[in-house]
């Protein structure tokens, strides 16, 4: 009986300073999942918070980019450059990344496997193509902007394997859902050209604004995701990331994009705008490179040192990454291996 007790007295620190950070998780954190607490409006006053100050420092960065690509993100969510390299270099860079060899996360999606290498700094020095990509002011002006924390992403080369001859598992990817509660960005730029065939990328134009119907919504949701046990409607609830309806998007009025796009596309979107991965209609490969920028939505600040914070992150999320690794190689859930991507 003690031992529980003593057990939660230990995390309630965290708990709480998790509240003032990107924690999400309904689940293991029972200050955000606590229903009453949500009741009285906690999840929504996180919402319009985190909001207001992604607002408050992308209107204080938007120096780095051109007025059309700042119309683009604050109206659409996402920003979207076809040709985006220069056609020798990307031809150097698809080439660079199909010969890669090196460490690789797989993992299964649905029938989908997913291979992930993680691009530090440090690796990077043995790919030119890539290093020159990061590199590109471009790039790196239009996502320290979007991310509204001046700060380059953490980089990854993802090759996804539909239809692999895999045991199928479930696939958070495939249905439409908001990454988390506050603005954040991943950025996509395409190593092979995508349709039908290997899995578009869907968003929902305009749903990362926080309007009054998608603020009701939240609250809804923030309430369902309290629930425990058989109360629970199916989905993931339990950990931030909201599913959306059909239904709820027809009556919030929004209309969903296919991004059936060439190679050599950089998408740059805010993925607490609606979202999902596409059906792929075939045994096929999509590789990307794939940029993920999150930080803590209720820091008023942004960095003024953008390469030096961008390999502090990089050096965490590496901590964090060998963390997570160990839970997942002991389940069976994930494999990791030093070799090429399946092409
Ligand atoms: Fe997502």
């Amino acid at each position: 009986m003690a031992k529980p007790f003593v057990k939660a007295l230990w995390k309630w620190p965290q708990w709480l300073l998790e509240l003032f950070s990107w924690g999400k998780s309904f689940k293991n954190n029972p200050i955000i999942g606590s229903y009453w607490l949500n009741r009285c409006g906690l999840h929504v006053m996180r919402v319009i918070l985190a909001q207001s100050l992604f607002r408050f420092r992308l209107l204080l960065l938007a120096p780095l980019v051109a007025a059309g690509d700042r119309r683009d993100f604050l109206r659409n969510g996402y920003i979207l450059r076809k040709d985006f390299l220069p056609e020798e270099q990307f031809q150097c860079l698809v080439l660079e990344l199909q010969n890669y060899e090196g460490q690789v996360r797989e993992f299964v999606e649905g029938t989908t496997l997913t291979q992930r290498a993680f691009m530090t700094h440090r690796v990077r020095e043995q790919f030119p193509e890539l290093k020159a990509l990061v590199e590109d002011s471009r790039l790196d002006r239009l996502v320290r902007y979007c991310s509204s924390k001046n700060r380059p992403p953490l980089f990854y080369i993802e090759n996804l394997c539909n239809h692999a001859n895999v045991t199928p598992r479930p696939d958070p990817q495939r249905d439409m859902h908001a990454d988390t509660f506050h603005p954040c960005v991943k950025g996509w730029l395409y190593i092979d050209p995508v349709d039908d065939s290997n899995g578009p990328y869907i968003y929902v134009p305009g749903s990362h604004c926080l309007t009054w119907r998608r603020l009701k919504w939240e609250y809804r949701q923030s309430l369902e995701a309290c629930k425990r046990g058989d109360a629970r409607a199916p989905g993931r609830y339990w950990d931030g990331s909201f599913r959306v309806t059909e239904r709820d998007l027809a009556e919030m009025g929004f209309q969903p994009r296919k991004f059936c796009v060439p190679a050599n596309t950089l998408l740059i979107g805010n993925v607490y705008g609606f979202h999902c991965r596409g059906e792929a209609k075939a045994r096929s490969h999509r590789m990307t490179v794939w940029m993920q920028a999150r930080d803590n939505p209720f820091n008023p600040l942004f960095t003024l040192w953008p390469k030096s914070t961008a390999r502090a992150f990089e050096w965490g999320w590496g901590k964090v990454l060998g963390r997570l690794d160990r839970g997942k190689l002991a389940s069976g859930e994930q494999r990791n291996f030093v070799g090429r991507f399946s092409r």
